[in-house]
């Protein structure tokens, strides 16, 4: 067993355990990096998707995602300086313009909007996607043990972790790619309706797709 990684952050310096990341290690130091699409619990696999919660790396071109990013011996990492606090709150500006806003949302204290609250973000400068149907304005409460709201998904992937990797149930994946990416039933059933809302489901495709 190795005695540990010493990096310095935030002018500190601290030790990594082994298999530790720089998010991890700044939580057991008492901060809270913002984070959407990692879950702070045992099992869950961090896949640094949504960038809430960059840092910088001293000496690095770009800013890393903290939830998946290992510390390495000496480096210098900085998790409060303006460049990270203000690129982590353009990532929660472009995400909360798609959002329906904070009083209308299906759950206004959720992680989402707690995270953007800690970062003083309310509204968004950046317009929302205005192609029809992209941003699907449905609550599908169709199966007895499933309800999503698919206009609150800002795809970061945790829920089809969470079934693949911790429930191990596989219900949930990904369709399309890149901008158009959006969360489906991967099941051969929808989430239970007998008129489905996502009818290609065995192929993970979703309806706006699939015309
Ligand atoms: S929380 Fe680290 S990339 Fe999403």
């Amino acid at each position: 067993m190795s005695d540990g990684i010493k990096f310095t952050l935030d002018g500190r310096e601290v030790v990594a355990r082994d298999g530790e990341t720089i998010w991890e290690v700044a939580k057991r130091e008492g901060k809270t990096i913002p984070h959407l699409c990692h879950k702070d619990q045992v099992g869950y696999r961090s896949d640094g998707n949504c960038r809430a919660c960059m840092v910088e790396v001293e000496g690095e071109r770009t800013l890393a995602a903290s939830c998946v990013r290992a510390p390495a011996e000496g480096m210098v990492v900085n998790s409060d300086n303006a460049r990270a606090r203000t690129a982590r709150k353009m990532v929660m500006e472009l995400l909360v313009a798609d959002q329906p806003a904070r009083e209308e949302a299906h759950d206004t204290s959720s992680h989402f909007w707690n995270m953007a609250e800690v970062q003083g973000v309310t509204d968004s400068r950046f317009p929302p996607k205005l192609e029809e149907g992209r941003i699907p304005p449905l609550l599908d409460d169709s199966h007895v043990a499933m309800r999503v709201n698919l206009d609150a998904c800002i795809s970061c992937n945790l829920c089809v972790r969470a079934c693949r990797e911790v429930q191990v149930n596989d219900v949930i994946g990904m369709a399309g790619r890149g901008h158009d990416a959006i969360r489906c039933s991967t099941r051969p059933t929808t989430w239970g309706g007998p008129q489905p809302v996502w009818p290609v489901v065995n192929v993970c495709k979703p309806a706006r797709l699939a015309r």
